[in-house]
């Protein structure tokens, strides 16, 4: 009855919309492997190195034909296709002009189209079909994030063995916003296949048992959520649970010893013109990121002569993300026409006020960059977590450096000694970057010291056995009634 079931297969198979990998064809026509973009891949690709025979479904970028199954870094990876309309309708529609808006407090409008919905119900569905063909026998299936929401319904259907988790990376809405979704009961539906669903925040998993008591009436019992069984088929319990995702710390802290790394570090604030203080955003170039409030915050500050230009620079690196959706073109155009102003009325000749680089960095140059920022800026206006505020805290070692963080992200319930911004207050911003700049060494020791110790105890080999832990735990008595 279960078509799908291989004889072996692996025992943990991690299902997300993106590979490890993209592949990226070069001028000369050849094609070559990049680390994919986002903090889901951060996290999950070290997850998977201590993983023996772990599998990964999911695109590897690019239309038409996808690569046959091929073995990364111990890992092996299972390509899914998508055709040139599923990118546009699946990925570009769907996930990030309808869900990706939506679930972010609608900072811009979500668009609903119905046939957006059909190809994303299409794409689902080839996803879990490939994840449910190399899945062992009572196999974990992890299937992540928004673009995916209908694959954990999909796969306990043919393949009831397997211990399906779910983890969604981005924010879950109050149940007001995610109301808006005509689809709203299918999706939630789809998420109920799982065993367990991890959420970032307390208020995300709150919003999500909310949204099923609201709108499927189910029973809830605080973050046990009773699915009732089909016909005669018996009732399910669902465990919605709260995991803040993290990052490979020591790692991150050990690429710091380099000293390759370390005097990239030197050379760049050499190459800045040695100011006194490097001012430092990282983000994917995102309208959720609150890009445009940094710059207006920053730009003030030079305009009242509260920093000198020689003195303070902020280095801005925006990755490329999503490029052919409208409110990413749109926000990219602002971002740099900002900082192509800032730069004409403040910058002095040949040494910028803001270096904006919109490009990618590799984990060395990133890391070069985290070692030479006195300050680094999160001022997102949502986001699920940020991953960023973490790598910055893992790569000084030194414990100096002070990092401003936005009450929005995820990341400020556990960075608590950061200085804690809310982004829509300007001149809180720019009275918090001020005080980031003039903060003495002992007390950004102090900040650091217990930042560090958070970050550096949480790290993402604990976010992922506290996941599985808790499949392994639900999905065992579960499983032994299944199979009798
Ligand atoms: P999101 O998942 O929304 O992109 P996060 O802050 O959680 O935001 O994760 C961003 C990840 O992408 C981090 O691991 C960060 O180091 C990486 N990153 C962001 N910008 C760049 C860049 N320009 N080059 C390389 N990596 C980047
Ligand atoms: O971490 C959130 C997330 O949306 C991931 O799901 C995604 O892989 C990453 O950001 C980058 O976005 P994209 O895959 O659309 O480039």
């Amino acid at each position: 009855e279960d078509a799908q079931r291989p004889e072996a297969g692996h025992e943990l198979v991690v299902v997300a919309n993106r590979l490890p990998v993209d592949s990226r064809t070069l001028p000369d026509g050849a094609t070559e492997w990049v680390t994919s973009p986002g903090g889901l891949v951060t996290a999950m690709e070290s997850v998977m190195r201590t993983v023996d025979s772990g599998a990964w479904v999911g695109w590897a970028g690019g239309t038409g034909e996808a690569p046959s199954p091929f073995v990364a870094d111990g890992m092996h990876l299972y390509p899914v296709p998508l055709a040139g309309h599923e990118v546009e309708r699946y990925y570009e529609g769907f996930s990030n002009a309808t869900l990706w808006p939506l679930y972010h407090d609608v900072i811009v409008d979500p668009e609903f189209h119905r046939t957006w919905w059909d190809d994303y119900q299409r794409v689902n569905r080839r996803f879990a079909r490939a994840a449910a063909e190399v899945a062992a026998p009572g196999g974990i299936v992890w299937v992540h994030d928004y673009q995916l929401q209908l694959v954990p319904a999909m796969i306990r259907e043919t393949r009831p063995d397997a211990r399906i988790g779910f983890f969604n990376h981005i924010p879950f809405p109050p149940v007001e916003l995610f109301s808006q979704l005509p689809k709203r009961n299918q999706i939630l539906r789809g998420l109920l296949g799982a065993d367990v669903l991890g959420f970032q925040r307390e208020g995300d998993t709150l919003n999500f048992v909310a949204a099923v008591r609201k709108l499927l009436g189910y029973h809830t019992d605080g973050q046990t959520i009773t699915v009732p069984g089909l016909g005669t088929a018996p009732s399910r319990e669902v465990q919605a649970r709260t995991f803040p995702i993290s990052i490979d710390s020591q790692s991150v802290s050990d690429l710091t010893e380099d000293p390759d790394i370390q005097e990239r570090a030197r050379q760049l604030r050499a190459d800045m013109g040695d100011p006194a203080k490097i001012v430092l955003g990282v983000d994917r170039l995102d309208y959720t990121k609150g890009i445009r409030h940094r710059l207006k915050a920053w730009g003030e500050l030079l305009a009242d002569g509260a920093i000198d230009p020689r003195d303070a620079v902020m280095i801005q690196v925006a990755t490329p993300s999503r490029e052919r959706v409208d409110a990413y073109r749109q926000l990219r155009d602002e971002v740099e026409l900002t900082v192509g102003r800032i730069n004409g009325d403040h910058a002095p000749i040949g040494r910028p006020a803001i270096s904006y680089q919109h490009r990618s960095f590799d984990r060395r140059d990133m890391t070069a960059l985290y070692m030479a920022a006195d300050v680094v800026l999160v001022t997102a206006l949502r986001d699920g977590m940020n991953l960023v505020a973490k790598e910055y805290v893992a790569s000084r070692p030194d414990e100096q450096g002070v990092l401003v963080l936005s009450e929005f992200a995820g990341a400020a319930d556990e960075l608590r000694a950061a200085l804690r911004v809310n982004p829509h207050d300007i001149d809180e911003l720019k009275s918090s970057i001020l005080r980031a700049l003039a903060m003495g060494e002992d007390e950004q020791r102090e900040a650091m010291t217990s930042l560090r110790r958070q970050v550096m105890d949480h790290d993402v080999q604990a976010w992922a056995h506290a996941f599985l832990d808790e499949l392994e735990s639900v999905g065992r008595d579960e499983i032994t009634t299944r199979r009798i």
